[in-house]
């Protein structure tokens, strides 16, 4: 059994007309060989970050075995500060970890004050282990969560030494420096959406009994992959250039559908290193995040039957960590099991697709575990990096983003107008 990137649904003799052929790859050299080039000068010149820390020695990521004592985790942070790392906890321990494990994980990534009301009525303070996670250390939400804990945990007698904060600057450096909790740097050219594999998602993992090593290993033999200069062999490389290829023939959202629910919070973080590494300059290209087989009864009929506009990845494992035998005699599900049911699913839907035009890629894996995950998420890293340099736009910042931020800080100053309701334009409901 082994696992692989499956491309044979973009191609003609399978998609019809629709589809690209051979000739069409090659004729796209130029293009590969400049993304491929552009990407490894980045990377000489130390601007990739992410390809460096998958080298280091995991050990520095460790905590002493006093943190590993807390009965609460909870991790503050936004975007690339957090997704990551979320998602790797549930893409390894499953959705109801906290109902499983001892150990009760919570991630805080909002500023909705019900989320953080919620979990303070779960949590105990004083038997919970804080991250605050922030590279520039000063988004809003984070320090407001921070600031707002901070003072509670005062309140329950907590010294500080439940908090480690993980950042490179700002307010949150300085107060870490201040009052002299535990701290990890983040390298400064390593980007947010890009820093699971750095101190980022690694200190908070190893805390909740991830093995980070061998989501480590998995991310490093994937990079052997990336780093072949033949698109034929490089998977992140070819998985790019289809997405070019599609994006410029008006396939314009990329819908990604995992087959395990465990992969649900990786279509999340997905849908962020896409859209903010790729969305500039008036290009890109419209993440989706779906579920299979679930959202064969909500999303299906859409990409189907709907506008042309779509290119699908499908992300299926061969072995659950559990599996269950149907039994029910004369029906055709009789003897099969889970497993199997939802496998054909996705070939069904794969099928259906390519029958439709609708042109599709897969990646199947033997068994969803911290390997195969750390394979998985530097190949979209390196997937990312490399449609960065094809649309010719920057992926590794976010310029756009900065306009809110600014407009939020300027409301909380005092300065310029709160919500304006113009009569004449509201109705009321
Ligand atoms: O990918 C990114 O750069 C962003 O999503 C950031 O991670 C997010 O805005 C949080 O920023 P910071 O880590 O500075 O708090």
């Amino acid at each position: 059994m082994k696992s692989y990137f499956n491309y044979i649904n973009v191609m003609k003799e399978r998609l019809g007309d629709e589809g690209i052929s051979l000739e069409d790859i090659e004729s796209m050299e130029d293009i590969t060989e400049i993304s491929y080039s552009r990407t490894m000068e980045r990377y000489e010149r130390g601007e990739l970050g992410f390809m460096e820390v998958i080298y280091n020695d995991v050990k520095q990521y460790r905590l002493s075995d006093r943190y590993r004592d807390f009965k609460y985790i909870l991790v503050i942070g936004m975007g690339g500060s957090i997704l990551g790392t979320q998602m790797v906890y549930e893409g390894v321990k499953g959705i109801y970890a906290n109902e499983l494990n001892s150990k009760k994980v919570f991630f805080l990534d909002n500023s909705d004050p019900e989320l953080l009301h919620s979990i303070l009525n779960i949590v105990d303070l004083r038997e919970t282990l804080v991250f605050v996670v922030s590279k520039s250390g000063n988004t809003v939400e984070t320090l407001a969560n921070f600031f707002i804990l901070r003072e509670r945990m005062k309140e329950v007698g907590c010294k500080g030494d439940n908090v480690v904060i993980i950042s490179s600057g700002g307010m949150l450096k300085e107060i870490g420096e201040r009052e002299g909790y535990k701290m990890f740097e983040i390298p400064e050219n390593v980007v947010g959406r890009f820093s699971v594999l750095s101190s980022v998602g690694l200190v908070p993992l190893s805390c909740m009994d991830v093995d980070i090593d061998k989501l480590v290993s998995g991310a490093r033999d994937m990079d052997k992959l990336c780093r072949r200069e033949d698109v034929f062999k490089n998977p992140a490389l070819m998985n790019a250039l289809i997405h070019y290829i599609f994006l410029n023939r008006g396939r314009s959202v990329s819908v990604i559908m995992p087959y395990i629910e465990r992969l649900y919070r990786f279509d999340m973080w997905y849908r962020q290193l896409w859209a903010e590494s790729l969305g500039k300059d008036g290009k890109g290209q419209t993440p989706v995040a779906a579920l299979g087989a679930k959202d064969q009864h909500s999303q299906l009929q859409l990409y189907l039957d709907g506008p042309k506009d779509k290119i699908v990845t499908f992300i299926k494992v061969r072995r659950f960590n559990g599996d269950f035998t149907i039994r029910y005699k004369g029906h055709y599900l009789d003897g099969h099991s889970l497993s199997q049911l939802i496998n054909f699913q996705q070939l069904g839907t794969e099928r259906a697709l390519t029958s439709r035009g609708v042109p599709n890629v897969s990646i199947v894996l033997k068994e969803l575990d911290e390997y195969s995950l750390g394979k998985l998420i530097y190949m979209y890293e390196m997937t990312t990096a490399f449609m960065g340099e094809m649309l010719g736009v920057n992926a590794f910042d976010q310029p756009a983003v900065e306009e809110g931020k600014r407009i939020t800080r300027e409301l909380l100053e005092g300065k310029g107008n709160g919500e304006e309701v113009v009569e004449d334009y509201i109705i009321e409901i």
